[in-house]
Formats: C-alpha cells, structure tokens, sequence
C-alpha cells in the first residue's frame, strides 16, 4: 500500500476477527505508538470514549454501534423483549460517556430502533440483525466522507494554503475524513494544499493525529501553536479554513473543537471563506441553535499537567477546560455535507438536505 492510501485506510474501529468485541487503534497513544485495544465489557467501552481512545464524531457514532452489538452478544436475555429491555440500560451507560457529538446518541438511538422494531423476533435474529446495522453504519460513514471529499474538493484550487483546527480526518471517521478529506482527495488526484495544522490544546489533536495523518500522506503540512493563527492568515497564506464539527444547530451554529469560533472570527476579519465539513448525521434539527447544545467539561488536569514533565500550574489555581465551542451561523461560509453544500441561510438550506431523497 502506498502512504497515502495507508492513511486514508487506516484500521481505526471494527469488530475484531471472532465478532465478540470492539477493536480501536488508541489514539491516545499516537503518534507515539500504534496500539491497538480489544474491548469487551461496558466500562472498558465506556472508558475508550471517555478517555478519547476513540474520538471524533464520526468515529464514536461508528464504534457506539459496533460497541451495543457486542454488549448485546453478552445479554442471557430469554426473549426479544428482554434483550432489547437490558440494551436499552446499556445504550444510556454508553450514552453518558460525551455530552457534545451527536454522532453517539444516534448511533446508539438507530441500534435501539432497529432493534425494538424486531423485538417479537428471536434474540439470535435481532442480533443479526444488530450485526447488519452497526456494519450498515460504517460503511455508509465511508461513503459519506467521500461525497463530503468530493464537494470540499470543488471549493478549493491547487496550491492553497489551507488552515484546519482539531482533527477530522481518517482517525475521527473513516477513510478520507471530513474537513481532511477534500485535502487527501486532491492528494490522490494530484492537487495540492500547503496545511497549517493547529496544534489544539490541550488534548493537541492538532499536533498528535491531523500533523501525523497530513506527513504520513504526504502532504505539505506545518504545525502550529493555536495562536499563530492569525498571523498566517495576515501574512496571506491561507486561503480557506476547513473544519470538522460535533453537532450543527438547525439554524447552522456548529459545534467542534474549543478554538474554532476563534479560528472563525479571525477569517472573517481576514475576509477567507471558512467552511464547515460534516455528515447529516452530525446535523441536529433538534438544537434550534448553538444555545441548545450541551458543551462538554473536561478535567482541568488537561490543561495544567498532561503532556508536560512536570505541573505547569499551582495545584490550586482554577481552570476552565470546555472540549467544545460553537462557531455562529454567521461566520460560517458553508456546511458541507455527504448531501451537498449548504449556503446560508442555513435554516432553509439544512432543511431542505433532510427533504431530499438519497
Ligand atoms: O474531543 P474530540 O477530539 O473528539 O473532538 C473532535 C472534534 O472536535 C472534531 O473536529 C469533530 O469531532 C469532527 S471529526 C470528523
């Protein structure tokens, strides 16, 4: 395989090879080392999504689905009823995990409906069922971050200068990613981007995953602090922001990565379009607005000592550590989705993704 297609190919979620457990490559381990987990019971699957072992919208949905199948394999439930009954337990226990992606609880949701819809059957058939469906949901986010790919890549000219924030690529999906998806597309086909990857504090997905997956592939990738960023943009360099999201309101605030609503305010002031990539799937028409979604609190130690040798704070000092922001409507040039490009007014233009046939 060549390096590009390594990347964009990269095993990051699937049922391991006997079907009785979840198998991630820990993204809390790169670009370190490549560890791969084998997870079974509900707190070790709880645990990777807390954790961010697995991370990245798309990608929880993915591996939320795989993981109630396997939770569901472990259930002596007698009938139908009483196994959907004991999943719908373990569907909240999971659920509980991360407030701000959608792509969780409707993944978890979908499983849950297919499988009430099947609960006079045998619990050997709603578990083929369930097989079907967690498989159905990786594949489909396969296709979806191709289309997004595609539309992204009809946005951009060869030899822009492209500024993303937090990653969205291969590891937060699968295959090409979203908001790196029209960059490794136009990779394999010949068009290139000079990336400028923030580095994300704290967690630094910016720095561990987006910069490793952009070298890896073979793109012209630059690392940056967070608040270089508008200095590149001033000095010029960047022609488009691309960005993933965790849930995008109905009137198109998006929610993503703590640090892109700053991004976005800088492009706006340097008048460079700023692009919003995502799956209808991570469209939530039941948040009226930003105001509706629930940003997630993390633990201060996050800012204060992870990834340094030593304390970078006094134990005492106070610390504000949101995972997420919302970016406003307003800022936004566009939302790209598997369904298409939706332009403001994102009220009229989300709706009508959700009224078109497939
Ligand atoms: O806390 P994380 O690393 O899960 O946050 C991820 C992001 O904010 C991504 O930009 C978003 O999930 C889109 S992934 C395609």
């Amino acid at each position: 395989m060549d390096d590009l297609k390594q990347v964009t190919h990269i095993d990051n979620v699937r049922l391991s090879d006997d079907g009785q457990a979840v198998v991630i490559l820990d993204q809390t381990q790169l670009p370190g080392s490549t560890e791969y987990l084998t997870l079974r019971t509900p707190e070790e699957l709880y645990e990777a999504i807390f954790q961010l072992r697995v991370r990245g919208a798309p990608a929880i949905g993915i591996f939320a689905g795989y993981a109630l199948y396997v939770l569901a394999l472990q259930e002596k439930a007698a009938d139908g009823k009483a196994l959907c009954a004991a999943l719908e337990e373990k569907k909240d226990y999971l659920y509980a995990s991360r407030p701000t992606a959608v792509n969780l609880g409707w993944a978890l949701n979908r499983m849950m409906s297919v499988a009430r819809a099947n609960e006079d059957k045998s619990v050997g058939e709603i578990l083929e069922i369930l097989k079907a469906e967690c498989l159905a949901i990786h594949q489909e986010d396969i296709a979806m971050c191709r289309a997004i790919s595609e539309y992204g890549l009809t946005l951009l000219k060869d030899g822009d200068g492209i500024l993303t924030h937090c990653n969205a690529g291969p590891l937060a999906t699968s295959r090409y990613g979203t908001a790196l998806g029209p960059i490794l597309l136009g990779k394999e086909r010949g068009v290139n981007f000079h990336v400028f990857a923030d580095e994300t504090r704290p967690l630094l997905q910016g720095a561990r995953l987006t910069s490793y997956e952009l070298q890896r592939a073979g793109v012209d990738v630059t690392l940056i602090c967070d608040n270089m960023a508008s200095i590149v943009m001033k000095n010029g360099w960047v022609q488009a922001c691309l960005v993933g999201c965790d849930r995008v309101a109905a009137n198109g605030d998006a929610a993503n990565k703590i640090g892109t609503s700053g991004v976005a305010i800088l492009a706006k002031h340097y008048g460079i379009p700023f692009y919003v990539l995502g799956p209808t799937s991570t469209v939530d028409m039941n948040c009226k607005t930003g105001a509706d979604i629930r940003i997630e609190l993390r633990d201060p130690e996050e800012i204060k000592e992870k990834f340094y040798e030593k304390p970078m704070a006094l134990p005492e000092v106070k610390c504000y550590n949101p995972a997420f922001d919302v970016t406003d409507h307003e800022l936004i040039t566009a939302i790209i989705t598997e369904k298409g490009i939706c332009r403001p007014p994102f009220t009229q233009s989300l709706a009508a993704l959700f009224k078109k046939k497939d």
